[in-house]
């Protein structure tokens, strides 16, 4: 069994492993491919990947083989698969793709651009190179507003709403998840980005919620944006997980995001507040008199928010919350418009 699998993973990664020559190699994987089909098991394929990817220190080497290989076989994940798919022969034209979305792989590329496709909150969301993968943590963002939304007084619930503006919808992850749990809710998003924009669009297609979303391409640091977004208020809420990497961390990101994502999602400036204060200056012209924002920040993000705002008493905005995400860093914001007092005037 031992020397069975010695032949095959020869037989797939070359005798002289990474060193292996590129010339002629598309004739060598197909010849190589064909004399494997109907013995390699999807099992078969996901331990030879992982060890090929741990070779190569490809991050996440397992579940990356994984997600691949039960794509390729129209699962979600390995262990959503049919028990019997883990050990039936795979076919030539299998092997081949998942090949190729293997070499993929081993450029770095993110798992969830070679799939085309991924979860979040429980929606099926298109992604596509470079607008920006949405991560596990914004979720507790959405459950953020969620809970928040849900505390509403009832005659206010009954009312249509709450009308919220998302800054940088990227694929439209907090967005459409938002309008999916909120059926009386309608959201502008907008993102600088063109990418984005219609990748927001076609999420919104895909999951019929395109009739209360309005995604619109704006700058939110430029001029006319105060302009172009009053006409839509006033807004109940204002939801972004804007760029917020400090500028002098940028260096530090890994392959898969430096080579493939759109750096102009994450690199907020020199403090990470580029974006942030744009939007909290712009936010109270936006929002109603019990207006509320919610901000996915840096962990060194909730004292620095803090002190600019208390720089900033104009704004009339105050730091009412501030959760921590999984890992029990501080990371999100709720920051709420406060109504000054007829004395303060
Ligand atoms: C961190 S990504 C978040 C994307 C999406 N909301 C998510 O959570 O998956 C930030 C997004 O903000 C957009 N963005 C960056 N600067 C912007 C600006 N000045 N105005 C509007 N959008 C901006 C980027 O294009 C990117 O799509």
């Amino acid at each position: 069994m031992k020397l069975w699998g010695q032949i095959i993973w020869t037989l797939l990664s070359g005798p002289q492993g990474r060193r292996r020559a590129p010339q002629g190699w598309a004739f060598n994987l197909w010849k190589t491919y064909s004399s494997l089909a109907g013995l390699l098991s999807a099992t078969g394929m996901v331990n030879h990947w992982t060890r090929v990817f741990e070779e190569r220190g490809i991050p996440e080497a397992r579940e990356s083989s994984e997600y691949i290989v039960a794509h390729v076989l129209g699962a979600k994940t390995f262990q959503s698969l049919r028990p019997a798919l883990w050990t039936k022969p795979l076919t030539l034209q299998q092997l081949e793709c998942i090949q190729e979305l293997c070499s993929h792989r081993l450029q770095r590329m993110p798992v969830q651009y070679i799939l085309g496709e991924w979860d979040f909150q429980g929606l099926n969301l298109k992604m596509v190179p470079p607008v920006f993968i949405p991560r596990p943590e914004t979720e507790e963002l959405v459950e953020w507003v969620l809970e928040e939304v849900a505390q509403r007084p009832s005659e206010v619930k009954a009312q249509d709403g709450p009308l919220i503006l998302e800054v940088g919808c990227g694929s439209g992850a907090i967005a459409l998840s938002l309008l999916s749990q909120l059926p009386k809710s309608q959201v502008i998003a907008v993102d600088k980005e063109e990418a984005a924009v219609s990748l927001t669009q076609e999420n919104a297609q895909r999951l019929q919620l395109q009739d209360r979303i309005r995604i619109i391409r704006l700058d939110i640091t430029s001029d006319k944006c105060r302009t172009h977004l009053l006409p839509w208020g006033p807004m109940d809420l204002v939801v972004s997980n804007p760029p917020y990497v400090f500028h002098k961390d940028m260096e530090q990101l890994a392959p898969e995001i430096c080579s493939y994502e759109d750096l102009v999602a994450l690199d907020g400036g020199d403090e990470g507040m580029d974006v942030i204060t744009h939007i909290l200056t712009l936010a109270p012209q936006l929002l109603n008199a019990s207006g509320s924002i919610f901000l996915e920040v840096d962990p060194r993000h909730p004292e620095l928010v803090s002190s600019w705002l208390q720089s900033q008493p104009d704004l009339h905005l105050s730091l009412v919350g501030v959760r921590e995400d999984f890992c029990g860093r501080p990371r999100f914001l709720h920051i709420q418009k406060s109504v000054p007092s007829v004395a303060a005037l």
